[in-house]
Formats: C-alpha cells, structure tokens, sequence
C-alpha cells in the first residue's frame, strides 16, 4: 500500500496547552479515514497541522517521501496537493459559484481560464450544482454552499481531501446531501481524511476509524472493531455517548 501521507511524532501546543501530543499516522492512498472524538479532542488542530494551517512544533510530515516540515521544503506545492473542505464553507461571497471554483485553478495551477471553466463545471456536475453556476453564495442554502465548497476543493484535482466537520454547520434535512456525496467520492476510490461527528457515515463509508482524546489516538482501526468490539473504555465511553443521542 502506498502512503499519501505519514505524520510521525506530531506535536503541537497553544501556549501551556499540548494539543497533539506524539502522533503517528498515516493515510493510504484510495483510503477513506474518518477522525472520531469528543470536542476539545484536537481533530481540527490534527488536520490544520496536515496541511499546516497551525504549524507543528515537532516531529514529521511525510509526502512522497520528503518530510514537508523540512526548512528547504517547498511548503506551497505541498498544500495545492491537498484539499480542504470547512465546516464553515468559506466560500468568496463575492464571487459566483463558477469563479469560487475557478480562482484556486488560476492562481495556483495557473490554468487557462478555458481549462478552469471546464474543470470547475466537472466538479459542480459531480456534485449536482451546476444548474447554479452563476449564483451567488448569498442566494445558496447552507447544503448547496457546502456542495459547492466540495467542489472547489475538487477542481483542484488534490492527492487527498480533508474535511472538517463538514455538516456540522447544516441544517438537519440537509445533512443527507452532503453525506451522499461524500459518499459517492469515497466510492469513486479518492482519498478522504474526514472528521466528523456522523457515525452512522464514519462505520458505512470508512476504511478505517481513528478514535482521538485529549490529543492522542487513543485507538484506531476497522469501523467494525471500533464500534462493534472497542478495546479501550475511553472508546466505548464516548461511543456510548454520541450513539445514545441519536
Ligand atoms: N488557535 C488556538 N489557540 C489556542 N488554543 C487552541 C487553538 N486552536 C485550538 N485550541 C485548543 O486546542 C484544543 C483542541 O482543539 P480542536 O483541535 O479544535 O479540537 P476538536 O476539533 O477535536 O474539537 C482545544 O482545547 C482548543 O481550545
Ligand atoms: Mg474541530
């Protein structure tokens, strides 16, 4: 199996406050990973870390073969190879839905505003929201922002996609769409690192579960070890926290 990314040793702390303390793991490619844990656990700060949004204070981040974290490395290609979608869309609102997944495809890969165009409406058909091409962030719901910020991220054409809470911010009826096309992605053979509170996704769709706490992994493994048989108390602890509330 071919990692797209290995993280050894990763540490990270706010002030006094250690975030991520030592973590190894690795995501291979065609892979679907799914990051589980109570709030405060230090998921987000584990994907910002990957595509260094937050910078580690120690240990490293293995892409194709060449630890990123290295001074001479070229930290700007790196993060054009991955993409990000935001609990928060994070959409340009003053751009339509066309330009929002044409801009990165311009400035960054400097493709010709043909080629961008094409890409981008690849994507949005992917996600079913081309038929909005040129409307504006303000005129979508929260679940068509968020197709559209899937988009975006795709049009790029990355090695591997991090999501962040992805429907956390949605309203409930549409949760479903989101989910389905993350879905759809994850069957097309992407690469997926995903954090996420939806456990019915996290045990249909992973290939593997990381179970985080207090800043480490805390277990990780097939989604049916980890929901059916967790070997640690704190899994089944917080399993049966957020499976009794749904
Ligand atoms: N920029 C920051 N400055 C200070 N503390 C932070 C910052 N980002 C996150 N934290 C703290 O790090 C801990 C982990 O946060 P986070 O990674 O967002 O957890 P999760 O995504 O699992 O809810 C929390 O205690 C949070 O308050
Ligand atoms: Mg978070």
């Amino acid at each position: 199996m071919e990692n797209i990314i290995e993280i050894k040793h990763l540490s990270k702390s706010f002030g006094s406050h250690e975030v991520l303390k030592d973590i190894d793991f690795s995501v291979q490619k065609g892979e679907v990973v799914c990051i589980i844990g109570s709030s405060g656990s230090g998921k987000s700060t584990l994907l910002r870390c990957v595509n260094l949004l937050e910078k580690p204070d120690g240990g490293e981040i293995i892409y194709q073969g060449e630890n990123i974290l290295d001074d001479k490395h070229d930290v700007y290609t790196y993060r054009t190879h991955l993409g990000m979608v935001f609990q928060q869309f994070n959409l340009f609102n003053n751009l339509d839905v066309l330009s929002n997944c044409m801009v990165g495809q311009q400035k960054v890969l400097h493709r010709s505003e043909k080629e961008a165009s094409e890409t981008a409406i690849k994507y949005l058909k992917t996600v079913g929201m081309e038929d909005y091409i040129h409307a504006k962030p303000k005129q979508l719901s929260g679940g068509q922002k968020q197709r559209v910020a899937i988009a975006r991220a795709l049009s790029m054409e990355p090695d591997v996609m991090l999501f962040d809470e992805p429907t956390s911010a949605l309203d409930p009826e549409m949760v479903g769409d989101v989910l389905k096309i993350m879905k759809e992605l994850a069957e097309s053979g992407l690469t997926m690192l995903v954090v996420t509170h939806e456990m019915s996704f996290a045990k249909e769709v992973s290939d593997r579960v990381v179970f985080m706490d207090q800043g480490v992994i805390a277990e990780e493994g097939h989604p049916d070890q980890i929901f059916n048989t967790p070997t640690q108390e704190r899994t089944r602890e917080f399993l049966s926290r957020v499976l009794t509330k749904n």
